[in-house]
């Protein structure tokens, strides 16, 4: 039996979806980049970070959760919505300690890249300094919260992939944060290596120990070509 089409307009553009996509699921098969940082295809998504609004029919929703409907009418690429997705990173950027010039993650981060994607050069807001919580204690993994922006990777991948429930969130609004299972340490729990939840963190808060650097800045995923041109190369 052949799936039930949609069709959706995004930036005045017919797309074709399938029924039960999401205008995200469908935009990226057809080519089309909407910026984002939580999701991650194949996981759950999360719908925490908001860079992914666009307006549907006039109304602000985050594609990566609203359902793609028959006829809709999708905005995307406006000058309003990216300024809107600016103003989410540069709160991002002052609310933790993103020194991109000392971080492992450098070339390969989400957050770094879809600021140099939407023309970011320095955040507008004033900077914070947070102290927070660092965690050496696995013998193979650190975590370092300075870096966390809360987008819940991986918590839906340590529960949804790996089945161990190993992250999740604690506390409320400037305290909520990443706890592990085990009350006290990451070196506790009974994550490993291979877990995917040791591979989704889209900034420098989740690092493997001891293959830092292996591939050299500059030659780093979107040190060659930006974020979402994966996506845009398939249109
Ligand atoms: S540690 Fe990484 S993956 Fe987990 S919530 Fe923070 S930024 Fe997201
Ligand atoms: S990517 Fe949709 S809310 Fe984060």
């Amino acid at each position: 039996m052949s799936e039930k089409t949609v069709i959706i307009k995004i930036d005045g553009i017919e797309i074709k979806a399938k029924a039960g996509q999401t205008i995200m699921q469908a935009a990226d098969e057809a080519g089309v980049y909407i910026p984002r940082l939580c999701y991650l295809k194949d996981l759950t998504p999360h719908g925490s970070c908001r860079v992914c609004t666009v307006k549907v029919n006039g109304r602000y929703q985050t594609a990566c959760t609203e359902p793609a409907v028959d006829g809709m009418e999708v905005e995307n690429k406006t000058q309003e919505l990216e300024g809107l997705r600016r103003d989410i990173i540069d709160m991002l950027f002052v609310e933790g300690n993103h020194f991109c010039m000392f971080c492992e993650k450098s070339g390969n981060c989400d957050l770094q890249a879809e600021a140099y994607r939407l023309g970011i050069c320095a955040p507008k807001f004033p900077y914070l300094f947070p102290d927070r919580d660092i965690d050496g204690t696995h013998p193979d993994i650190f975590i370092d919260r300075n870096r966390c922006i809360l987008c819940g990777r991986c918590v839906n991948a340590s529960r949804d992939v790996d089945g161990k429930t190993v992250f999740e969130f604690v506390g409320r609004g400037s305290e909520k944060k990443v706890a592990v299972n085990a009350d006290a340490k990451l070196g506790d729990t009974n994550m490993a290596l291979t877990d995917k939840a040791a591979d989704v963190c889209p900034v420098g808060a989740i690092i493997k120990k001891r293959i830092g650097f292996a591939i050299p800045v500059g030659k780093r995923t979107y040190d060659q070509k930006p974020i979402g041109s994966e996506i845009e190369s398939k249109s």
